[in-house]
């Protein structure tokens, strides 16, 4: 289903040999054979078998809680409790920047006195089996005392409400402000005032967290585990106060991550397990544990009040944006940031306020997840789109196309994006590949939506985001790279071999790439932020190309050529379109290795690094660069019912540059899968703080039997700041899905469902509201 159109108008000689070829994956034939190990299956004699004790309220305070009785119990090695291990808290280390400011969480590793959600841990238990740990828990005493909650963010911010996070609940609070807000409405023909709702999401990779822990001969503690960032090995020595190069993270392939394995999962638990047993320990969380026991994607509740034109001109924008940062911190300011420098969407918003803040309640601590804020923003902005539209009597894309950012203007933040802005032509060519119309038949109404985004791939410049590389040409023309880069499923790994390959002249077969060791690859940072391919790509292709360049001048001597006449491809290395002239690259390595030419390199890639945005106005540059792109969907819906089915959805997005097309396609598969989980099914069911959802049986992610085939359009601008021109899309996959789906469906049934997931009780409830047949005051 994939089509790929090119346009490179700027760089119109690049020829490659390896990029931009569906090659098949580095990773993909052990994962077909299930020859692969994850996490989860690597074992150690003498090992034990941990479990995580957690309390079952949401608010409480711990008054009493005796692990005697499972200290007792046959084969139980070990049950710690927060008596036993010093007052530390956990924080979120900001990888590779040492001695920068580091965001405290303030989460205590096992609860003191006071728990703020449900399922905080209390206490961890190792046992010889993982039976006798199962019944070791059982038999922890812990008494709670119920402490008043607070459940809703907006409640939280009320004078008199429980207090969770001192003084007063906020845990961040940011803005943009920018041309005259006032004078933009006053010019306004119509202001359209509207309120979304956006929920919890779970992750839900199919590998829960796990991880081994093992104390090896230098007293360093060794923790395999599954991660998206192998540099937490300095918060853990923090938190078990030991010296950093104490802690050893191993990677492993990751079995899914979406942002739920940004944060710390099992590996502190597991260091200080293996720490005070002296023996490896094993923690595999259950698929319930896995619910409560990381970050959920944060919810927002989103008010956008836009002035507009009658012939469709946004004249001012004013957005005040709520988000449930839960019992913790953890990421919460910074994914507040993502939200608010994405408000506008990929419009144009001379005049603009954003108001944006995050709020503590006693829900599950909400961190990353793919989209991270920026998605939430769109969730609302594409919706508000095709609203201002209705309120106008103006087609929904005749109002994007007038309001569209071009390439070379400024954004929200007044930065002006260094790459092209295709939003018009993505959002032409899914909108135009939606065909036919489906048509309506008895209480099926068909409707169809777009959803048009900006995402920003690169992390925070203020955050000042490092990688580096290896990359050596061995003895007989083979290539080894090394990078720290975790590969959490998408291909990260594979991606850097196919760079590799392309600088030196070779062919993926004839790469190995090491990886995800925080010991002795060279750090890379983190596998999110839709990062890793562009600036661990960038450090592999700029090591590889040193080395290139070693090896070409010295080739260059051989044929008594300039270094520029000088070609390699498929193992071979000639003289460019003299191909008569050449050597094989094997022996060109061999001359090199006799006469001491360095044939690896050590690079490092810097993003741009800036200051923090003006704290006032929020003006100044956010991030390295922007990608661009939309998701256009066809739906049925049962007016009887409220099933929602949908029938088509087409994705459109510049990537930049594909590195490999079919691992491209991969994750707009997987973004149009999670994003439409999100838009109409995935639902995390509270009472009082206690989820009551915490399995696949009660949480609706949608199987192949739901999905549409999803047809994916990948542009190439070849204008983006990673290698070759990539841009991103492991996070923009999923970011317009959703509100494409809520549009559909509007369109559709003729009312807005204002709160996801749209699920058939809302769509029932809404249809009511509309025919009057239902209550007014109930809750859509
Ligand atoms: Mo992420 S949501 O893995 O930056």
């Amino acid at each position: 289903m994939t089509g790929i159109t090119s346009e490179a108008p700027s760089r119109p000689n690049v020829r490659f040999r390896q990029v931009g070829r569906p090659l098949t994956r580095t990773d993909a034939p052990g994962k077909v054979a299930g020859r692969t190990p994850y996490a989860g299956d690597y074992v150690m004699p003498d090992m034990l078998h941990m479990r995580v004790v957690r309390a079952d309220v949401a608010s409480a305070r711990l008054v009493r809680l005796d692990v005697s009785r499972a200290r007792a119990l046959q084969g139980v090695a070990c049950a710690l409790t927060a008596a036993d291990l010093p007052d530390r808290a956990v924080s979120t280390d900001i990888p590779g920047q040492v001695g920068r400011k580091r965001l405290d969480t303030g989460q205590q590793i096992l609860v003191r006195e006071r728990v703020r959600y449900f399922g905080e841990p209390l206490a961890l238990i190792a046992a010889e089996t993982r039976d006798v740990a199962d019944h070791a828990l059982e038999l922890v005493e812990a008494e709670l005392e119920p402490i008043p909650g607070v459940y809703d963010p907006v409640e939280a911010m009320q004078p008199g409400a429980p207090i969770v996070t001192e003084p007063d609940n906020i845990v961040a609070e940011r803005r943009i402000r920018k041309g005259d807000v006032e004078a933009g409405f006053a010019e306004a023909d119509v202001i359209v005032e509207n309120t979304f709702r956006t929920p919890f999401q779970e992750h839900a990779f199919l590998e829960p967290e796990v991880g081994l822990a093992w104390v090896d001969e230098n007293d360093v503690v060794n923790i395999r585990v599954s991660t998206q960032v192998i540099e937490h090995f300095r918060p853990i020595a923090d938190a078990i106060g030991v010296p950093h190069n104490k802690v050893r993270i191993r990677g492993a392939l990751v079995g899914g991550g979406f942002g739920g394995k940004e944060d710390l999962t099992v590996e502190i638990y597991l260091a200080l397990l293996a720490r005070r047993t002296g023996r490896p320990v094993r923690l595999e969380y259950t698929r319930e544990d896995s619910f409560v026991g990381h970050g959920k994607r944060h919810p927002f509740v989103l008010t956008y009040r836009t002035g507009v034109t009658r012939d469709g001109r946004i004249t001012a924008l004013d957005v005040r944006m709520v988000a449930d940062s839960g019992a913790y911190v953890f990421l919460s300011p910074y994914v507040l940031l993502y939200a608010l420098v994405a408000a506008p969407g990929p419009y144009r918003v001379d005049n603009l306020d954003v108001f944006a803040r995050a709020v503590a309640t006693n829900n599950m601590f909400t961190s990353a997840f793919r989209g991270f804020g920026a998605l939430q923003a769109c969730a609302a902005y594409e919706q508000q789109m095709d609203e201002v539209a209705k309120a106008i009597g103006l087609d929904r894309m005749e109002l994007r196309r007038r309001n569209f950012l071009k390439t070379g203007e400024p954004m929200s933040t007044g930065f002006v994006p260094p790459s092209a802005i295709w939003t018009d032509r993505c959002a032409e060519r899914a909108w135009a590949a939606l065909g036919e119309p489906t048509p309506a038949r008895g209480p099926i109404r068909i409707g169809r939506g777009i959803g048009c985004y900006q995402q920003s791939y690169g992390r925070l410049t203020f955050l000042h985001d490092t990688s580096e590389a290896w990359v050596g040409v061995e003895m007989d023309g083979t290539v080894v790279v090394r990078s720290g880069v975790t590969d959490i499923g998408a291909g990260q790994v594979s991606a850097l071999g196919q760079i590799a390959v392309e600088a030196l002249g070779t062919t993926l077969d004839n790469v190995v790439v090491y990886n995800s060791d925080s010991a002795v690859t060279p750090l890379a940072g983190t596998t999110t932020a839709t990062r890793a391919l562009y600036m661990t790509g960038n450090a592999v292709k700029q090591a590889a190309e040193a080395v290139r360049a070693r090896l070409v001048e010295r080739a260059a001597r051989a044929f008594g050529v300039a270094p520029d006449d000088v070609d390699m491809g498929f193992n071979e290395v000639f003289v460019a379109e003299r191909p008569d002239r050449s050597m094989p690259l094997v022996e060109l390595v061999r001359i090199c290795g006799a006469e001491g030419i360095h044939r690896s390199e050590l690079a490092m890639f810097r993003a741009p690094f800036t200051d923090f945005l003006d704290p006032e106005t929020g003006q100044g540059q956010a991030h390295p660069d922007y990608a661009y792109g939309a998701h256009a969907v066809e739906v049925a819906v049962d007016v009887d019912t409220g099933e929602v089915e949908v029938l088509k959805s087409v994705a459109a997005h510049d990537v930049g540059q594909c590195i490999n097309p079919a691992a491209v396609e991969g994750q707009i598969q997987g973004g149009a899968q999670n994003g439409q989980g999100y838009a109409l099914s995935e639902e995390m069911l509270y009472e009082e703080g206690r989820l009551i959802t915490p399995s696949f049986s009660e949480y609706l992610m949608p199987t192949a039997m739901d999905m549409p085939k999803v047809e994916c359009i990948i542009l190439e601008s070849r204008s983006g700041v990673g290698p070759y021109g990539a841009k991103g899309i492991g996070e923009p996959a999923m970011t317009p899905v959703a509100p494409a789906i809520a549009n559909a469906v509007a369109d559709a049934i003729g009312v807005r469902v204002f709160e996801m997931p749209i699920t058939p009780e809302r769509i029932v409830r809404a249809l009511k509201r509309r025919d009057g047949t239902g209550r007014l005051d109930s809750p859509a």
